[in-house]
């Protein structure tokens, strides 16, 4: 049997992961510091090692006695929002603990990764061709100046270039006597496309990848998902954060009446119905292409980047009313203004996924929708406990 180690198996989408892994034959191991994971996401098949990637020797130390195959990594934080007021906690848990990572399988000679990242890292389309967004976007195109927008770095408020320069600076001090871990001046260029620090951190962390393929062989393959939001059909695990920032979730909530109202940040966009669009997709979807992706990656030792996402788009009043429809409830909401960093569109080309790793999304909006209210349901009898 196969045995992959999964960091950050207990959140949301490592939990749907794992499940799929197990069923799938695999051996699992969640390696999850519980922070934001649930014990009781993770499939009684797989084992689980409470332990933070910040600690490198206790990370070396699992590496040696249970000697994975690959590592599947979900161990990040992931609001955009919070990105931008607290960078440095976002440098250190998604780049730094990150190389910990790399730097633990190098060392005891673990070379396949699967590598969440995220459609943040397209930034805002420079024109309308751009969508949908497809991988190489990244490859070729070279801002003079960054897209950070405003944020803070050790109480100052600052945006774009300097707010850049300030991260760079960082990151050069922390690696200065790692000189295969330098950025060349195309990788620095290159880092200037996302809007947040989110962004950046998942961008960096490719560039990062890139580089342990070169000088140490390290195989790894990216995974960029779109928005993700649903439920495992069963009900028994979903998206269980104590404070949802995502359309879906809220939009439950408020039918649940766990918040007062939903906010809809915009609708002057140039959409169809003047709200943005975005192309969801399922969390069971994005299991089965991790799953596709490391049969790719253990057969042809390979790295590569891909798109998770469905290809279709979807506006703010659309997921709205498929929620209504999957609740029998209507959500109460106020129109508010743009949100700060909103792009109006971004929609996914799954093509390259579909070719190359035989993946395919099967859910649909209205899935979504039904499977996410069920968990909701079944979540608020659970009561998830904080096993930490
Ligand atoms: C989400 C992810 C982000 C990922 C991106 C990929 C999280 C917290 N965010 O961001 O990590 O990079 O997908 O595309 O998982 N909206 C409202 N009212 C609300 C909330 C949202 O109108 O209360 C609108 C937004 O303006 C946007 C759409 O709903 O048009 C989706 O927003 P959201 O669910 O927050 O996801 P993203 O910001 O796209």
């Amino acid at each position: 049997m196969k045995k992959v180690l999964v960091t950050g198996g207990a959140g949301y989408v490592g939990s749907h992961t794992v499940k799929e892994l197990v069923k799938n034959g695999y051996d699992v191991l969640v390696v999850d510091n519980l922070e934001t994971g649930h014990r009781k996401l993770v499939d009684h098949r797989a084992k689980l090692e409470v332990a933070d990637l910040a600690d490198k020797e206790k990370l070396k130390s699992i590496f040696e006695k249970y000697i994975p195959e690959a590592v599947i990594d979900f161990a990040a934080y992931l609001a955009v929002g919070e990105s931008m007021e607290e960078p440095e906690k976002y440098f250190q848990n998604n780049v730094a603990n990150f190389i910990n990572l790399l730097d633990a399988m190098n060392e005891v000679g673990c070379k396949l990764l699967i590598k969440s990242s995220s459609a943040a890292v397209y930034g805002n389309p420079t024109k309308e061709s751009d969508i949908p967004w497809q991988e190489d976007f990244t490859e070729c195109y070279r801002p003079e100046k960054s897209a950070l927008l405003s944020g803070n770095w050790q109480g100052k408020k600052i945006a774009g270039e300097e707010f850049f320069q300030c991260f760079l600076d960082h990151y050069n001090s922390i690696y200065a006597d790692r000189p295969e871990l330098k950025l060349s001046s195309d990788e620095i260029i290159k880092l200037r496309i996302p809007m947040s620090i989110y962004g950046v951190t998942k961008l960096l962390d490719e560039i990062v990848m890139k580089k342990y393929d070169e000088f140490c062989g390290l195989k790894s393959i990216v995974l960029r998902y779109f928005n993700v939001c649903g439920a495992d059909p069963s009900g028994g695990i979903g998206e269980a954060k104590p404070k949802p920032t995502t359309l879906m979730t809220l939009a439950i909530w408020q039918i649940l009446g766990r918040v007062p109202e939903l906010s809809i940040f915009g609708d002057d966009y140039s959409t169809s119905d003047g709200s943005g669009v975005r192309d969801y997709i399922h969390p069971s979807d994005l299991a089965t292409g991790h799953i596709k992706a490391l049969k790719f990656l253990v057969k042809n030792n390979k790295s590569d980047i891909f798109n998770l996402g469905t290809g279709t788009s979807s506006s703010v009043f659309e997921v709205i009313s498929a929620v209504e429809k999957a609740s029998g409830g209507k959500v109460k909401y106020t129109i508010k203004p743009r949100r700060s960093g909103d792009p109006a569109i971004s929609i996914s080309d799954p093509r390259k996924a579909e070719k190359v790793l035989n993946w395919k999304a099967k859910y649909n909006l209205r899935d979504m929708a039904e499977t996410a209210w069920k968990w909701e349901i079944n979540n608020s009898k659970i009561k998830i406990q904080k096993s930490k």
